[in-house]
């Protein structure tokens, strides 16, 4: 395409000022910007932009609408399954993972502002004992589930690991992987692919320059999962292997358990298309979505969105009505994800007012300090409304959630609280399994040798833990790299 071409094409959707600092630009600029504009369809997200204001306005009108809790025949709560029926549920899963028919969606494309690391936040280490970073974490949990599927079954099937990667991230995603060689799985269940991204506008409807030769742009946001599936050929590969399950989940929750056993096993037995892991609520007025009906749809609406009546009402137990809260932890099996994935251009948009920095009239670069445009997301639970059957399994928070979303000065869901939130139950795990140790005590278990507080009492049982830190580790791991940690008090069970 020429350059008279191209201005025509952005003149006619007025888009025309992206070329403005055109004559100051130097070839390799010039073919930097034009790649740039050639990868951008300006009919369609001119569209877009239309249809996400749009979206916002349907949101608003929706809230006054028919707002119902999630019916107690679609919802089970873990803290109250009997040991029985939680450990029906896992064998379940764990036959499925043994027959290698379950996958993991990890959704790590995001740009991890709020915490303002430089890197992909799965390479965050939030300072364990272990200094594991959460994607060792998060590999080494596959590896132990794995092989408690093998001990249970005799047969270890293999977990497929899809990873979603924006543009920034999939280059040091994958290079930390093959650096740390894999955590101890196969490279080729590992599967990285890339989401897409959408230009970032101004509140008018122009798209903003990020220097005079790039076009601001940012990824689409966690439900631009299922376009990224189907384009890049994910949804191909997991019917080529046989995949039936996929467990979803943000790559931020420390306490994350990755291709939960439990969770499919439940899915399963009831036969659901689409799930979503949630907990409880602990104030009205806590920042979380929550997961209700809307005339008749599942859907999570955010709190924002809330009337303060609704956010408030309680039921005769004293529960709040609507306290489903959303953790982006979801369930899909392949045949739902393969029928969203044909319609996912019909999703909703929602917009994110931020600040976006810019190049001005004058062509000089500006970080705004306040939101000055929007960046248009799509959103990974606005699937929930198109299942056959959608269920909820309530988990409890202190087993299972704790992200990482800012850095430490927020003081909330930030490192030192991922951190503590990992030690205090790994404390919990070890006085279930029989040790003795206090509060002020580190004790941090690896994922390969517990998965969920399993296989410690051999360890642990009479054992009193009274000098920080220590790491239990798997016998492997103790062979491997020695009983130490960092040269200090660890070890794998005693001193
Ligand atoms: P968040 O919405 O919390 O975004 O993502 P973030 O990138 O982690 O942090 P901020 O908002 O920039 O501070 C929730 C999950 O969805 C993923 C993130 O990687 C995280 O696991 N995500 C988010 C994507 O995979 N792609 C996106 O476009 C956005």
């Amino acid at each position: 395409m020429s350059y008279d071409s191209i201005f025509e094409n952005l003149n006619s959707h007025g888009q025309g000022h992206l070329l403005k600092y055109w004559p100051d630009l130097t070839e390799k600029e010039r073919a930097q910007l034009l790649s740039d504009l050639k990868k951008i369809d300006f009919a369609e997200v001119n569209e877009l932009f239309r249809r996400a204001n749009d979206t916002s306005k349907v949101i608003l009108e929706e809230k006054v609408e028919d707002l119902k809790p999630i019916p107690d025949s679609h919802y089970e709560a873990v803290p109250n399954l009997s040991n029985e029926k939680i450990l029906e549920y896992e064998n379940i899963g764990l036959k499925e993972i043994s027959d290698g028919k379950v996958g993991v969606l990890l959704l790590a494309g995001g740009q991890a502002t709020r915490l303002g690391f430089g890197h992909p936040k799965g390479m965050y280490d939030v300072g364990l004992p272990s200094r594991k970073t959460l994607f060792q974490i998060q590999a080494e949990r596959i590896v132990r589930v794995q092989q408690m599927a093998a001990e249970k079954y005799g047969k270890e099937g293999k977990i497929t690991w899809y990873i979603m990667t924006s543009e920034h991230t999939r280059g040091p995603t994958a290079d930390y992987f093959r650096s740390h060689n894999y955590f101890g799985l196969n490279e080729e269940d590992i599967v990285y692919f890339e989401q897409g991204t959408l230009p970032c506008f101004d509140f008018e409807g122009k798209i903003f320059l990020d220097e005079k030769h790039h076009v601001s742009s940012a990824p689409d946001g966690n439900g631009g999962l299922y376009r990224a599936l189907k384009s890049q050929g994910v949804l191909a590969d997991i019917a080529k292997r046989g995949v039936e399950h996929l467990h979803a989940h943000s790559v931020d929750n420390i306490l994350i358990k990755v291709a939960d056993p439990v969770f499919i096993g439940y899915c399963k037995s009831k036969n659901a298309d689409c799930a979503a892991k949630v907990v409880q609520k602990s104030t009205p007025s806590e920042a979380v979505g929550v997961v209700c009906r809307v005339n008749g749809h599942y859907k999570v609406v955010e709190y924002s969105e809330l009337t303060d009546e609704a956010a408030e009402s309680r039921t005769a137990d004293g529960r709040l009505t609507f306290s489903a809260g959303n953790i982006c932890n979801h369930y899909f099996s392949s045949q739902f994800l393969t029928k969203i994935c044909n319609f996912e251009s019909k999703l909703k948009l929602h917009v994110a007012k931020k600040k976006i920095p810019y190049v001005d009239h004058e062509g000089i670069r500006q970080k705004p300090t306040e939101p000055n445009g929007i960046k248009m997301e799509k959103f990974i639970f606005d699937v929930f409304e198109f299942a056959e059957n959608f269920i909820c399994l309530e988990v409890a928070r202190d087993v299972e959630f704790s992200a990482l979303k800012n850095n430490d000065a927020a003081k909330k869901d930030c490192p030192s609280t991922a951190r503590e939130d990992l030690l205090r139950l790994h404390r919990k795990y070890v006085r279930e399994a029989g040790g003795i140790v206090e509060d002020n005590i580190d004790v941090e278990i690896s994922p390969l040798l517990s998965y969920g507080g399993e296989n410690l009492e051999d360890l642990v049982s009479g054992e009193v833990f009274a000098i920080s830190p220590y790491h239990l580790k798997s016998m492997q791991e103790s062979t491997a790299n020695g009983n130490g940690v960092n040269g200090t008090n660890g070890s794998n069970g005693t001193h």
